[in-house]
């Protein structure tokens, strides 16, 4: 999401760390160490730890983890830029694919932005590019891609929509692609293909799991709920499936009529008027006044799976919880059971975590999700560097009386009960083949009272922070470290970079870290790559004006990355054409698209 969302709905005071003032771990002591014993200690031996990690690990179709890979981080990193084009290391070369109203016959042509319309928009690229995944082989495969958002000013040019055909243009360039692509010569193009669909905020969806049948869910309107909204990161399951993610779901909301938000719609940040869509004024759907759809927001703020190649409809998975997810990164943990690592991004909110109640193969071979029956956690951080999973059901006596579907729906403020760390804007989270998960925290400028574990008040710049889980990922029990303070990690021209938001692990265990904010000297958002052994920084690519760099898939060989920037120009042709100069279209506003970096000499991108 554009970092621009003011909002805080947390007012649970929830202070676990009220009497710490100074920070445990000094902001140099980022980097390296403290993890690797953490984990040996949870293992018993070192060695253990390394054999269980690669056994552990995700999954195909995600590239295998590499036993004793090196983190070693070789390319010549570049300066930050300020330039209305993209840059990438020397060492490097990109493309451009994938541009906003692509169309998805594989014709390579995009309809115009001057008379584009809702059913056009349903069959060309979204706006909006953020996570995605790619499902295939260094040739050809299909890719899932998020859209998460795009302003009504640059979706159609007006800030409020003045009818109906403006809404469902707009409700179609959200939610998400699925398309298949491939590798002619030097360049990936779109492939003609029956996988290739549009999912948008009007698609039919199903709900599965603890929630599914609440009435918390149910309208007086009836019919199939649908729509996906606010796209952001993703996840992999190892059954080959994408999961979306529903993040800043409530500012597509709004009303003009008479309308007081319930406690539950204002924890989830509810307003009158929104973010600013206006849709409510053409689709009472999303009308909070509406008394035929009361509840239709608790129909969104999930984790939706995704099959990419099928046709069947998305499904929500209510057993991950209702917030604004993030990103849900998912891997295999002991006894074979299925972790999932979430964010709730918005300041002052919690990590979670989500653990199958068996071995996802076994489980499946009896006819049930593994997403659909497990436990959900909220994270709390002690102050001595350990921390504890906390149950989100009625059986964590602050739980007692909960039903469990008002946990699922309210998850928020259950974890709230629970006494889970209010976190600095919990972003992605990825997992290193050593066991250690990171996540990036990715700033929270009302931040007045540090704590160990968010250690900067205010934090402007953001950080990033490491644990590692006891039971191979599936435990109560985990250490934890800060990895990086942004602010911090300096190279020869200062500091490298503010607001981390992507982040990735590669499987020799390289991190990958994109940006979404205020870059130093108001350069733009950028993708580094750290070397977690010697703590090094090196900045591999650079984007456009206004943009945000999210989004990051590779082929399994490691040896092409897909990297995506979001609102060049945040939309304004004076800022940015971006990728006209690519893609040899210009047009008149910028165009989200994704970007293609390989090696000049077929190295692994980042290497
Ligand atoms: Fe969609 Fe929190 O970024
Ligand atoms: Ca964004
Ligand atoms: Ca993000
Ligand atoms: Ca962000």
């Amino acid at each position: 999401m554009r970092d621009t969302v003011e909002t805080v709905s947390n007012r649970s005071g929830n202070t676990p760390f009220a009497d710490i003032v100074q920070a445990r771990i000094s902001r140099r002591s980022v980097l390296v160490g403290g993890l690797a014993t953490a984990a040996a200690v949870f293992a018993g031996t070192g060695t253990g730890v390394a054999h269980a990690a690669t056994r552990g690990l995700v999954a195909p179709p995600a590239p295998r983890h590499r036993p004793g890979g090196s983190t070693r981080v070789r390319f010549t990193s570049i300066p930050l830029q300020a330039g209305p084009m993209p840059t990438v290391a020397p060492e490097y070369e990109m493309a451009v694919i994938l541009p906003w109203r692509e169309m998805l016959d594989g014709s390579g042509r995009s309809f115009d932005y001057d008379g584009f319309t809702a059913e056009q928009q349903e069959h060309s690229i979204g706006i909006g590019h953020d996570g995605m995944w790619y499902f295939g082989d260094h040739r050809a495969g299909v890719l899932c891609l998020n859209h998460e958002f795009g302003t009504n000013e640059h979706v159609f040019g007006a800030p409020v929509p003045g009818s109906l055909a403006q809404v469902r243009l707009s409700q179609a360039a959200h939610g998400v692609t699925v398309v298949a692509i491939g590798r002619g010569g030097d360049t990936w193009r779109v492939l003609r293909s029956r996988r290739n669909r549009r999912i948008t905020a009007n698609t039919p969806v199903a709900f599965a799991g603890p929630a599914a049948t609440s009435d918390l869910l149910r309208t007086r309107a009836g019919g199939s709920p649908a729509g996906t909204l606010n796209n952001c990161a993703h996840g992999v399951t190892p059954w080959g499936t994408y999961l979306t993610c529903e993040e800043n779901f409530n500012g597509y909301f709004g009303t003009g009529g008479t309308w007081t938000p319930n406690p539950l719609q204002q924890r989830y940040g509810f307003t009158a008027g929104g973010f600013g869509y206006g849709w409510h004024l053409y689709d009472p759907r999303f009308d909070l006044a509406s008394a035929d759809h009361a509840n239709e927001e608790n129909r969104f703020g999930w984790v939706v799976e995704i099959d990419p190649f099928r046709s069947d409809a998305p499904v929500k998975r209510t057993a991950l919880g209702r917030f604004k997810h993030e990103g849900a990164t998912v891997v295999e943990g002991s006894g074979g059971r299925i972790v999932v690592y979430m964010g709730d991004d918005e300041r002052f909110e919690y990590i979670y975590k989500y653990v199958s109640r068996g071995n996802w193969r076994m489980m499946r071979a009896r006819g049930i999700h593994p997403l659909d029956d497990g436990t959900l956690y909220v994270a709390r951080f002690d102050a001595d560097g350990t921390g504890r999973w906390l149950e989100l059901s009625p059986r964590n006596p602050a739980l007692a009386g909960w039903e469990m579907d008002a946990i699922l729906v309210n998850t928020r403020a259950a974890a709230d009960a629970a006494g889970a760390t209010p976190m600095d804007r919990p972003e992605w989270i990825a997992v290193a083949p050593d066991r250690s998960v990171y996540c990036t925290l990715t700033n929270n400028t009302r931040r007045t009272v540090p704590d160990a574990a968010n250690p900067l008040a205010p934090n402007p710049d953001g950080h990033i922070i490491r644990w590692v889980d006891s039971e191979r990922f599936t435990g109560t029990e985990f250490r934890w470290d800060i990895f990086a303070i942004a602010r911090d990690v300096t190279d020869a021209g200062g500091q490298m970079f503010g607001s981390p938001d992507g982040i990735w692990a590669d499987p020799d265990g390289r991190v990958f870290v994109q940006t979404d904010g205020a870059q130093p000297g108001g350069n733009n958002d950028q993708m580094l790559v750290a070397d977690p052994r010697t703590g090094e920084f090196r900045r591999l690519f650079t984007g456009v004006p206004g943009c945000e760099v999210t989004g990051l898939a590779v082929t399994p060989d490691r040896r092409t990355m897909f990297v995506n920037v979001q609102h060049p120009g945040d939309g304004d042709p004076a800022r940015t054409n971006f990728p006209a100069e690519y893609t040899g279209a210009a047009g008149p506003v910028p165009r989200d698209a994704t970007v293609v970096i390989t090696h000049r000499r077929r190295h692994v991108v980042g290497s």
